[in-house]
């Protein structure tokens, strides 16, 4: 059987994909609606991960189960093979999700009333897990020129060197803008937090959806002699979809970070490992190779596609890396709400309105695009004609 989700893929049955109860929530639902908005890919998942769960279940025992230390090594042979990245000598612990190690990390290594930066526009969790541990959201938007997506370094800078501020969370590389950091790019981040003493955390869990020709470079291996601390997540939920099973992995070159997490990790009580999400993880870094080379092939096409095809009034944020399409419709001038009632009631999609990633995506919305690519053309004919309509 086929690996290939171009293939393979789900086109009509994505109801399951798209999450019902929140398309009701967030959408009002509705039969017409087209789902497009959950970062995670629209399509059969690798089959070697599928039987492996299977045979997990299989087994009718799911009782505690200790994790095997062939998991870490099989993840960093994997990031070796696709990224060149060797950092198996590097302290990698496990937790149960992204959300989980920015949380515990911000507890950590910051006191309440202390500043956190982000770079807006950008994953909507970040403000809610810095707000929520009573600590201040520092902004550093990034900039939107002829070229794309760019960090401000001068802002950076600024904001870095406020005494309240003790640590960025890193976008790496950027949902929603899918830009791909270069490594010069991130050089520069790293030598201003050094300067200013700012933790550095890397969120990097779509490290493996690189765009051919863009290369993922690990913050980690940026660092050089800067002298800034640091901690990057990784996994497999983002690559493979398994958010809903999976556990996430925290990297740090820093023994004692490695230790903080582990400590905060072990009074709550965050290590009782998932037997099923062990044989995931296990099988996804084994085995999901050539699954993710279609998947990123189909990313590739849809990107044409919407370069190809989007009408007028509506452009592509060219990605450099992620399977989320970052749509510019500022010409359409709609206010937010507007948009987002337009996007729902008129294309009948439901994308992620740009506000929700901060201010500076208003005007703009995220469409997932690792999805069978008559779906994405069903997207597109919903924009044409919606904008016909207007
Ligand atoms: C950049 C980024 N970080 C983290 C997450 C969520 O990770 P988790 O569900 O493990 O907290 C997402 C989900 O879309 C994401 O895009």
């Amino acid at each position: 059987m086929s690996t290939n989700p171009c293939v393979r893929g789900r086109v009509t049955g994505n109801s399951l994909a798209a999450d019902p109860r929140s398309l009701n929530r967030l959408f009002g639902g509705g039969e017409e609606l087209l789902p497009l908005w959950i970062a995670e890919p629209y399509v059969d998942l690798a089959e070697g991960i599928v039987e492996a769960v299977e045979a997990r279940v299989s087994t009718s025992w799911y009782g505690y189960e200790t994790r095997p230390r062939e998991d870490i090594e099989a993840f960093w042979a994997w990031m070796y093979k696709r990224h060149e990245w060797d950092g198996s000598g590097l302290p990698t612990s496990v937790s149960p999700s992204v959300g989980t190690s920015i949380g515990v990390l911000i507890e950590q290594l910051t006191d309440p009333g202390q500043g956190v930066i982000l770079q807006p526009p950008v994953f909507t969790d970040f403000k809610p897990l810095v707000t929520a541990a009573d600590r201040t959201v520092i902004r550093s938007p990034l900039i939107l020129s002829d070229d794309g997506y760019r960090i401000d370094f001068d802002d950076l800078s600024t904001k870095a060197a406020a005494p309240a501020t003790r640590l960025l969370i890193l976008c790496n590389p950027h949902n929603p803008v899918g830009r791909m950091w270069t490594a010069d790019e991130l050089a520069r981040v790293a030598v201003i937090c050094a300067e200013h003493d700012v933790f550095v955390l890397a969120d990097e869990i779509h490290a493996d959806l690189a765009l051919t020709p863009f290369k993922f470079t690990p913050f980690a291996t940026v660092v050089g002699d800067s002298g800034v601390s640091w901690a990057a997540t990784h996994g497999p939920i983002k690559t493979f979809g398994l958010a809903g099973v999976c556990d996430t992995l925290l990297v740090t070159d820093d023994e004692k970070i490695r230790d903080l997490f582990r400590s905060k990790s072990s009074q709550l009580h965050l290590s009782r490992n998932n037997v099923f999400g062990m044989a995931a993880f296990q099988a996804a870094y084994r085995t999901g190779g050539e699954w993710l080379n279609d998947l990123l092939k189909l990313v590739a096409t849809n990107v044409e596609l919407l370069q190809d095809r989007l009408p007028g009034g509506i452009d592509l944020i060219a990605p450099e890396a992620t399977y989320l399409a970052w749509l510019d419709l500022r010409q359409l001038n709609m206010e937010v709400p507007e948009l987002a009632d337009w996007l729902s009631a008129s294309a009948h999609l439901a994308l992620s309105p740009g506000h929700w990633f901060g201010r500076e995506g208003a005007g703009f919305a995220r469409m997932t695009i690792a999805a069978p690519t008559e779906q994405i053309a069903d997207a597109v004919d919903r924009l044409t004609q919606a904008v016909a309509g207007i």
